[in-house]
C-alpha cells in the first residue's frame, strides 16, 4: 500500500505548486498528516546556519512524527553586498515578526548609496526528503534551486510575495512581483528545486511499492 507524502509548509501557496508538479500522489499538509495520527506538530525551529540544514531539519522531524516519508523546503535572498545576508534570515531580517514590508525597508536602507552593478542577488531554494522510518533511514535527498536578479532602488509590482517586489529578474526586465504566477512559477529558485526533486521523489515512492 502507498503510503502520503507530508509537505512540511503550513503555506497554502506552497503545497498547491507541489500536488500540481506530482499529480497521482497523495500529498499532505503538515496539519493534514497530524489530524490523520491524532497528534499536533508543533512549528520546527528553523536554527541551522544553511539552508540545506534548516530543509534537512524540517523534513526529519516531520518525517519523525509522522511515520510518513516528509518533504520540505527552506529558501531566502543572498545579497552580495551584503556577504550574503540576509540569508536563512531572510523571514525575519527585520526582526522576529516584521513581515515583508519591514524588510524590504530594511534592505533598502542597508544597500543606500550602493550602484546597481553591484546589487546582485539571488534567490535559493533548498528541497529535502526525509524518511526517517523508511528506507531512507538517516539518509536525505536534497536538491537545489538558485535565481539570479538585480535589487532595485524602489518597490515595482504587487504580486508574490517577501522581496519580490525589489528582485528584477534581469532577462524579463520586471521584478518577481511583477510577473504573473505562472511566470515566476516556471522560473523561480523553488520551482527549479521542486522540478529537480520530482523524478528522485517518484524513483524513491515507486521503489517502495515494489518492494
Ligand atoms: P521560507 O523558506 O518560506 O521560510 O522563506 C524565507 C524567506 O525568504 C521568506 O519569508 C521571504 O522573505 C524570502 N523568500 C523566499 N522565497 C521568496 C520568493 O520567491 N520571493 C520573495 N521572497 C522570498
Amino acid at each position: 500500500m502507498s503510503r502520503p507524502l507530508v509537505f512540511a509548509t503550513r503555506n497554502p501557496g506552497k503545497l498547491v505548486e507541489l500536488r500540481q508538479l506530482l499529480p497521482g500522489i497523495e500529498v499532505l499538509s503538515v496539519d493534514e498528516a497530524a489530524h490523520l495520527i491524532g497528534t499536533r506538530i508543533a512549528e520546527v525551529i528553523e536554527d541551522a546556519d544553511t539552508f540545506e540544514g534548516n530543509a534537512i531539519k524540517k523534513a526529519r522531524e516531520v518525517s519523525e512524527l509522522t511515520g510518513f516519508p516528509a518533504l520540505a523546503d527552506d529558501s531566502g535572498l543572498e545579497v552580495d553586498a551584503l556577504d550574503g545576508a540576509p540569508g536563512v534570515y531572510s523571514a525575519r531580517y527585520a526582526g522576529e515578526h516584521a513581515g515583508d514590508a519591514a524588510n524590504n525597508t530594511k534592505l533598502l536602507a542597508a544597500l543606500a548609496g550602493v550602484p546597481a552593478e553591484r546589487r546582485t542577488a539571488r534567490f535559493r531554494c533548498v528541497l529535502a526528503l526525509a524518511d526517517v522510518r523508511g528506507p531512507l533511514g538517516r539518509e536525505t535527498i536534497t536538491t537545489h534551486g538558485v535565481a539570479e536578479g538585480v535589487l532595485l532602488e524602489e518597490l515595482r509590482g504587487t504580486g508574490g510575495f517577501g522581496y519580490d517586489p525589489l528582485f528584477l529578474f534581469p532577462a524579463l526586465g520586471q521584478t518577481f512581483a511583477e510577473l504573473g504566477v505562472g511566470t515566476k512559477g516556471d522560473l523561480s529558485h523553488r520551482a527549479q528545486a521542486m522540478r529537480a526533486i520530482r523524478p528522485k521523489l517518484l524513483a524513491y515512492l515507486q521503489q517502495q511499492l515494489e518492494v
